[in-house]
């Protein structure tokens, strides 16, 4: 590895940056700024400021890009900085402006991690795509300059909130601008959490090629499970196929639940071994240059459903249908926990849990059901909105059902991913996966 990163450093001094450098696959620099622009329209004049993730303090740990200002840049280099400046004409004329702010390289740090750039190397505009770039010693002062030219932009900026970084940097600006007492920034998050709901096509792709992996995954899942297999033996398999499909991590931890783990919501210790007779809840699914999937399939370890099992396992199918059935675009809703809006999917599901199979004693189901039926799915699994949230064209989202009765050792969970297509459809990103009880034992007779 050792020369690799010589011939990388040596490349990194004579040559523009080359696609080694990072392996995620990128939209075209145009989306990304479309993004900056369209945020830029939000800001009533303003100005923003966004720090990407840092590197970890332990090198050796996993590092992930802060998902806001990877949608807004597809920059995945630890410790840069975002300015965006909106627009305005009163009473200081200000054009738009994108500033990309890189640190100085760490040349001992990147001999254990890799090799980045720096606002000095080579090609480094065209690499980030962001129409000027600077060191990062420069951001303090161009927030000044932008502040000294008006002050009312004091009570207009925007941040990440809670940030460490933008906290520092915003309290330092204060001071060189005897600001001290400005209000606190504002929140920068709930603006790019209006952008991110709404997926553009190069983000679909995206987050299909998540779904094809993790799709890939649980049907090897389905080929694995059998009794006296672990849980975790079969989570592996899984992770072993979404790698060989390009995918760089599970987005979120694997859940392999079998028996009474079933019935654990978000299980992911996966320590049992499985046994004959149970039934194996698997929550799993990967990331793919950073847009994720979420899927569950529910299986019976021996291939064939006990007419119990089948029976709530079809009570939950049923509720993830009737979701889909009343499922109207732009006036249906997600996650609404509480059930107080007459136009979620959560009160379709729920009243047919409800009104469909009984417990041991003879009570409904619907008590058996503890979570929202889904949430927005992409560059996190659980997307940022503010829930209940109206479904419109673009939107990516889970609809998760599921059954959780401890006293049988009984829980089904049915997880699949919907895209609401330009013409206000369904379309289920998962639909060549294994979704009725029947599909599901003819899949695992596969072995
Ligand atoms: N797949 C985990 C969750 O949605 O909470
Ligand atoms: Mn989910």
């Amino acid at each position: 590895m050792k020369w690799l990163r010589s011939v990388a450093l040596a490349l990194l001094a004579v040559a523009p940056p080359v696609s080694f450098l990072n392996a995620l696959e990128k939209q075209p620099s145009s989306a990304y700024r479309a993004r900056r622009v369209a945020l830029a329209g939000k800001l009533h004049g303003g100005v923003a400021v966004w720090f990407a993730a840092e590197e970890p303090e332990l090198d050796f740990d996993p590092y992930r890009q802060d998902p806001d200002f990877y949608y807004l840049t597809g920059w995945n280099e630890p410790g840069a900085a975002l300015l965006i400046v909106g627009e305005a004409s009163e009473p200081v004329a200000r054009p738009y402006r994108e500033v990309l702010f890189l640190p100085t390289r760490n040349l001992l740090i990147e001999k254990y991690t890799g090799p980045k750039l720096d606002a000095a190397s080579p090609g480094v505009t065209q690499a980030t795509g962001v129409d000027e770039v600077q060191p990062m010693t420069e951001l303090p002062a161009q927030l000044n300059r932008l502040i000294a030219a008006d002050r009312r932009l004091a009570r207009n900026l925007w941040a990440q909130p809670d940030n460490a970084q933008a906290k520092a940097l915003l309290s330092w600006t204060g001071a060189t601008l005897g600001e001290a007492g400005a209000p606190p920034p504002r929140d920068v998050s709930r603006l790019t959490m209006e952008l991110r709901q709404v997926k553009d096509t190069g983000e679909i792709d995206l987050l299909k090629k998540a779904t094809e992996a993790s799709i890939a995954a649980q049907r090897v899942m389905m080929r694995s499970v059998k009794p006296g297999v672990t849980e975790r033996a079969v989570a592996g398999k899984m992770t072993a196929v979404w790698y060989e499909h390009g995918c760089e991590r599970d987005a979120y931890a694997p859940i392999v639940g079998s028996g009474i783990n079933s019935t654990t919501l978000h299980y992911s210790e996966n320590s049992r071994t499985i046994e004959d007779g149970d039934i194996v809840v698997v929550d799993a699914a990967c990331e793919y240059s950073m847009y994720a999937s979420d899927i569950t399939r529910t299986v019976p370890a021996n291939g064939h459903f006990t007419p119990r099992q089948r029976e709530i396992y079809d009570v939950v199918l049923g509720a993830q249908q009737a979701a889909v059935d009343a499922f109207v675009v732009g006036k249906s809703t997600i996650n609404d926990r509480d059930r107080k809006d007459p136009n979620s999917l959560d009160t379709a599901a729920y009243n047919y849990i409800d009104t469909h199979g009984k417990d041991l004693h003879g009570e409904p189901l619907g008590k058996y059901w503890l979570h929202g039926l889904g949430h927005m799915v992409g560059i996190d699994v659980h997307d940022p909105a503010d829930y209940p949230a109206v479904l419109k064209p673009g939107m990516v989202f889970t609809i998760e059902p599921g059954v959780y009765i401890p006293e049988e050792k009984l829980g089904v969970r049915i997880e699949c991913d919907f895209l609401v297509a330009p013409d206000g459809k369904l379309i289920d990103l998962d639909a060549a996966l294994p979704h009725t009880a029947g599909e599901v034992e003819g899949a695992l007779r596969e072995k």
